[in-house]
């Protein structure tokens, strides 16, 4: 990282990565923050602007001062597929995205993500975006229902549990749905009874419901205009899909379009001692790439 450039959070969530680059950028740096979700950025924007600012003991008691080294910091309610849009051509020193969904939006049942904890059938990560869960599963035909868990879940039984859930609405709850699923697609081979059978359904409306295939493949798109040459993208990826994108996307870029160098041959992935902390980066595959 290169203190004082400018760099994007595409996806700031609860700001943990923006606060670790914000504290390498410095005061001369910029930070542009970029969240679907109003919540996430409230958050975010609270942290890390308590950040800026220093607690220092004084003499009449405990005083707080504007931190001399902390970059300036934007951030911006908006997808990450209109980032080339919020910046001018040629010139980020490096951008990361985060995929997938923050600990918040799964552990908020009333955002209807987690099949865990019984709550609307919403799975918007843009509350103020048209398209929510509910709608696509009482909504779309058996076959489309169908296309959709087989494309974005990599769901086998894709057409069984779409006659399930066709037949049971309306269905307006996460539990509800799971209940649906787990009736029609019980688990047949002890491998599978390790992952809840309704988790490839519920991935795949969550990706559907936010485009969230479509926004990635427009990031892709958008990074080679909007970096400067040496200029970084780093995109840490939770599924094989995204995973897949990513991938062609920057080996496409490095042999045919020769804007890319490839810096990870093979993805980063958590070692066993991240992996026991953080159950989530189990899955994780980082893949970076440098503008030429
Ligand atoms: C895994 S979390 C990021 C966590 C973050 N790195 C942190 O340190 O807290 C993913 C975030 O990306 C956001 N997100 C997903 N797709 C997005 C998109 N297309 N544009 C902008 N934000 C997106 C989600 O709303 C969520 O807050």
């Amino acid at each position: 990282m290169r203190c004082g450039g400018t760099y994007i959070d595409a996806t700031v969530g609860l700001g943990g990565h923006s606060y670790e680059i914000a504290k390498r950028l410095g005061a001369p740096g910029h930070l542009i923050g970029l969240d679907k979700d109003p919540a996430a950025l409230e958050k975010a924007g609270i942290r890390l602007q308590a950040s800026a600012f220093q607690h220092k003991p004084s003499p009449e008691g405990e005083s707080r001062e504007p931190e001399a080294d902390w970059p300036e910091i934007t951030l911006l309610h908006r997808s990450f597929a209109e980032i080339a849009d919020a910046v001018e051509p040629g010139t980020i020193d490096g951008i990361l995205a985060d995929l997938g969904v923050s600990s918040l939006q799964l552990d908020e049942a009333a955002r209807g993500f987690s099949f865990q904890a019984d709550g609307p059938l919403d799975m918007r990560m843009d509350p103020q975006s048209e398209r929510t869960a509910e709608q696509v599963v009482n909504h779309l035909d058996e076959r489309q229902l169908a296309d959709v868990i087989y494309e974005f879940g990599e769901e086998r039984r894709s057409r069984r549990i779409a006659r399930a859930i066709v037949r049971s609405r309306p269905i307006r709850s996460t539990a509800h749905l799971a209940e649906v699923i787990s009736a029609a697609a019980r688990p047949m081979n002890p491998a599978d009874r390790r992952i809840h059978p309704a988790t490839r359904t519920f991935q795949a409306l969550r990706i559907f419901v936010n485009r969230e295939l479509d926004d990635l493949r427009a990031l892709l798109e958008a990074v080679p205009r909007i970096l400067k040459p040496g200029g970084r993208v780093v995109i840490i990826s939770f599924h094989s899909l995204e995973d897949r994108i990513v991938k062609d996307a920057f080996r496409g870029g490095e042999k045919k379009d020769r804007y890319f160098r490839v810096l990870t041959r093979k993805p980063v992935t958590a070692s066993i001692e991240e992996s026991d902390r953080n159950p989530r980066a189990r899955s994780a595959k980082l893949r970076a790439a440098e503008r030429v």
